[in-house]
């Protein structure tokens, strides 16, 4: 088989190129390791900045998150009881953000490639890449037993952390960098109203949490806990018990509790690869960079990858201009580092780092007192949360 463009990995990443090179007419075989059903069984995170919302509106795949996503225009951060506002739209001339789950991004990107029938192929294991450093790399997967090969003139690797793509990268040219943090966040969903208009991100001795929803009968709430722990030390009881303690007392008294549907711990850390390209393959999304969720940056770094990854494979085949490919890796990373600042840096102010008595702790407050009480601060945290310009 030969195609233009061999696509690893049918998450959000890879989908996304998927559709918009479909949209312009480039072809593009992808190859998603895990089921359709796994896929979009996974829980992520749902908030979305305006660069992605036009993204999928501009590529066909907007109608559902404009029907069932909610537009925010700021959100809460509550300093051991003591609540603040930050006002979004009004520190950024008008940017908002948009709640609507990765799931249902996820889920669009799948319907939207159905019906074009875009060729995306689940269940293809084995995936290795070859060649990548001439003009005529290969791909080779297995699906259902049988060996396939093919040929095609770039590789985009948008498989994710543990994926098959980076590792393709010689390690004497590849450069990693990584912060593990020393907690994870148990994360749940239930079918409850959310506890707040806008999300809550919460400061507490006891640890972080966070208040979110997925719509006004969908809330998902995480709290940070130890490394140690397992998801079945914590009964719900148990979590909504400690969510309470951590939330300003409006708020825990107003919180409405339910079974979970879901509850999951994550680990925390930031992590960039750099070059974000080898030869003929481009790296994008999960499979070059991962941020602590505290800035909800994770999908969205991804998608302006994509942005930056899609235009100049469209621009190659529009004029065989090669410019914007080989400055991809470049142009992506300035935007993946002030990502990564951004998101290590509301890490670092809102949770609970053992280490950090006495002076730490000191610098935290005070890192929270002078945003609370600066335009200028407050307008930082709120341009990096809408989403620096692309
Ligand atoms: N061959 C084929 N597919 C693979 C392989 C492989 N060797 N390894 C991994 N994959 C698939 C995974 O099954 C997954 O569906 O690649 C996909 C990578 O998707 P994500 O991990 O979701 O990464 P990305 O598409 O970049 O999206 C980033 O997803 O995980 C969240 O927090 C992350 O919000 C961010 C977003
Ligand atoms: C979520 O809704 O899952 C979510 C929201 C904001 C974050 C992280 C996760 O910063």
């Amino acid at each position: 088989m030969r195609t233009q463009v061999v696509i690893v990995g049918g998450g959000p990443s890879g989908l996304l190129l998927s559709q918009i090179l479909n949209l312009r007419g480039i072809e593009s075989v992808l190859l998603e390791r895990q089921s359709e059903a796994h896929v979009l069984g996974r829980i992520r995170a749902g908030v979305l900045e305006q660069g992605l919302v036009d993204m999928l509106r501009a590529a066909d795949v907007g109608e559902r998150m404009d029907k069932e996503g909610i537009v925010h225009h700021g959100f809460d951060i509550s300093c051991n009881g003591e609540r603040h506002h930050i006002n979004l739209s009004e520190l950024t001339d008008g940017k908002s953000v948009m709640i609507y789950g990765q799931t249902e991004v996820t889920h669009d990107l799948y319907d939207a490639r159905c019906k074009m029938n875009g060729n995306v192929i689940n269940e293809a294991k084995n995936v290795a890449l070859f060649d990548l450093e001439t003009d005529h790399p290969s791909v080779i997967y297995e699906k259902d037993g049988k060996s396939h090969k093919i040929e095609c003139d770039f590789v985009a690797g948008c498989d994710g952390f543990h994926g098959v793509s980076r590792g393709s990268i010689p390690t004497n040219i590849l450069r990693e960098y990584e912060k593990v943090y020393p907690f994870g966040w148990l994360g749940i969903l239930s079918e409850t109203p959310p506890v707040s208009d806008e999300l809550i991100y919460n400061q507490h001795d006891h640890g972080f949490a966070l208040c979110s929803m997925r719509n006004a009968n969908l809330s998902r709430y995480y709290i940070q806990c130890s490394l140690e722990d397992k998801v079945e030390d914590w009964s719900d009881e148990r979590f909504w018990e400690e969510l309470k303690t951590r939330l300003p007392e409006d708020a825990a008294k107003s919180l409405v509790t339910g079974p979970s549907i879901e509850k999951s711990i994550a680990p925390l850390r930031s992590f960039v690869s750099e070059p974000m390209s080898y030869g003929r393959l481009f790296l994008a999304g999960d499979a070059a960079h991962i941020v602590p969720p505290t800035g909800a940056k994770g999908l969205n770094l991804a998608a302006s990858d994509i942005h930056y990854l899609s235009s100049a494979l469209i621009e190659f085949y529009s004029n065989g201009n090669e410019r914007s490919l080989k400055i991809y890796s470049e142009t992506a990373l300035k935007r993946v580092w002030k990502a990564m600042r951004f998101s290590w840096s509301m890490t670092m102010m809102l949770h609970k780092f053992p280490e950090n008595e006495g002076f730490g702790d000191r610098m935290q407050r005070t890192e929270l007192e002078y945003l609370f009480s600066s335009k200028a601060a407050q307008t930082s945290l709120a341009e990096n949360y809408v989403g620096l310009p692309y």
